[in-house]
């Protein structure tokens, strides 16, 4: 056993030091990353967490914090040098107080989200963040990558959600801003570094999370149109029909859709005809559920009259609704199931997302005659899931993944024309941390740069990633 490893079994107990089947740490959900640690320690408390570091610090290992794993840009994967130390907050998973007044909960880092959402919904609350991998990932990591998911558009990203936290900072020393204030003008708001910061300034302990009424009535209707164009009229009918009740409202392409149904035989499309385009959305109020229904479906019927929309199909229950958000929930899996495609999150101003799409649509069909983007996402907040699949003709699965910088590059480049971002919610992590180079200006990473050296002089707090 070395020093290193003696020494954090002595702070966190032989059973919570892994030497070995690394594979649940070390890969990353869509196994892209395979990164081969040189231990996983899993600390019980804070103080623990704030020894390891400490250890880490005075030994200059390099650490990377960890939460539930399911990081879509390879965040929370060691390198494969062997000599980084995984630091999960995996037993760090207690809700620590719900505060129905001060509409807060207390949390630690490692618990997962849907326990937090459950709780909240004991109690008469709603925690909003929500997302498909809500039964797994964990608000450690929801914080540290600024998680948004279906619901932005009404309760806003992780970021609008937290109040308060708890950091473990790179020389092991333990900040508390375990805060529940509305009001707090007291110099930098610290909390805003850590959060989106992928884990590269401090490991986050636990935090102070906001609650909201939880809604008496949801209405879900899954729907058929034209076009993304149409899809942006729609947000706009609705919005100005349904005010901020708007809850979700995510575009759904006809491709998209048929990889779900196709890899998923229970799921079946809640619309009989075929068309190009689909929107979901949820629209939920803390009042009556009948007149929300009314509401729901006259502002749903002006649409079809206005010839912004087909069809319509309003779920009849909550079983119904909840059939239709499958669909939704089981896209990024489906498409693990077809086969790799080039996958891109970008975030464009709502107002423009129909000619992103065009745009982007069109230049990759020049480049790459037959290729086949499988667009969806949250339209409601300006962010497309834009991946791309190959062309049936040309491209195999392998070959096609060869085309990954030059497809990023069309992509990534289209985005810009637009002032969009290339990372709207899944962050910058291994994947995009030589891309944002070419996105962000030479001053933006500078002062992030500064900041980074600022926190973390010896650069062991998750290196390689985001800078
Ligand atoms: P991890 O993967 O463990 O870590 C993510 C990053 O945070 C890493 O850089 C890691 O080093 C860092 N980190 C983890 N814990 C800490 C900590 N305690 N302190 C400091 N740094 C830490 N994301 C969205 O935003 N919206 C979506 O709709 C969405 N849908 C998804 C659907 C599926 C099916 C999947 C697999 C993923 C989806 N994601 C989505 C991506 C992912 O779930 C989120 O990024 C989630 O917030 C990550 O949480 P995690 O606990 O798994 O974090
Ligand atoms: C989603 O919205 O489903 C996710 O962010 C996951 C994905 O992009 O595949
Ligand atoms: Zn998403």
């Amino acid at each position: 056993m070395s020093d290193l490893q003696s020494r954090l079994t002595q702070i966190v107990g032989a059973a919570n030091v892994i030497t070995d089947d690394f594979a649940p740490y070390a890969n990353d959900w869509r196994k892209k990353y395979f990164g081969k640690p040189l231990l996983v320690v899993k600390p019980g408390t804070p103080e623990e967490v704030a020894a390891v570091v400490k250890l880490c610090a005075e030994t200059k290992t390099p650490i990377v914090p960890q939460a539930g794993n399911t990081g879509l840009v390879g965040g929370g994967v060691p390198d494969e040098s062997g000599h980084e130390v995984i630091v999960s907050v995996a037993r760090m998973d207690k809700v620590l107080e719900v505060d129905t007044i001060n509409n807060t909960m207390t949390v630690e880092a490692g618990c997962i989200l849907q326990t937090i959402q459950e709780k909240a919904a004991e109690h008469g609350r709603l925690f909003p963040l929500s997302l498909a991998a809500e039964g797994s990932c964990r608000i450690g990591g929801n914080i540290s990558t600024n998680a948004g998911g279906v619901q932005v558009l009404r309760y806003g990203n992780t970021r609008e959600l937290v109040m308060g936290l708890q950091v473990v900072l790179p020389s092991g020393e333990l900040w508390d801003g375990l805060r529940g204030l509305r009001k707090d003008n007291t110099g930098y708001d610290l909390k805003h570094l850590f959060i989106g910061a992928e884990g590269t300034l401090g490991i986050i302990t636990a935090a102070v999370i906001k609650l909201f009424p939880a809604p008496r009535a949801t209405q879900t209707a899954f729907i058929a149109l034209e076009s993304p164009q149409k899809s942006l009229e729609l947000l706009s009918h609705m919005k100005g029909a349904l005010g901020d009740r708007l809850t979700a409202f995510e575009l759904i392409s006809d491709f998209g859709l048929s990889l779900v149904t196709k890899h998923f035989k229970n799921l079946k499309a809640p619309l009989p005809q075929t068309s190009p385009w689909f929107v979901l959305t949820d629209v939920s109020d803390s009042r009556d559920a009948a007149a929300l229904a009314e509401e729901v479906e006259v502002a749903l019927g002006e649409a079809l009259e206005k010839g912004i929309i087909f069809d319509c199909a309003i779920a009849k229950n909550e079983t119904e609704g909840k059939r239709m958000w499958e669909l939704r929930e089981n896209m990024t899996e489906s498409q693990v199931h077809e086969g790799r495609n080039i996958k891109h999150d970008v975030s464009i101003p709502i107002s423009k997302m129909a000619e992103f799409i065009t745009a982007a649509d069109a230049q990759l069909e020049k480049a790459y005659p037959g290729v086949r983007p499988i667009s969806f996402g949250h339209v409601g907040d300006g962010n497309l899931h834009y991946n791309i699949a190959h062309p049936l003709d040309r491209f195999t699965e392998e070959s096609w993944m060869k085309e990954w910088e030059h497809i990023n590059l069309i992509v990534h480049d289209c985005v810009a024309t637009f002032n969009g971002s290339i990372s709207a919610e899944h962050g910058i992590g291994q994947l995009k941390r030589e891309e944002i180079k070419r996105y962000k200006s030479p001053l933006e990473l500078r002062v992030m740069r500064q900041i980074k050296a600022a926190i973390d002089p010896q650069n062991i707090m998750n290196p390689g990633k985001v800078i």
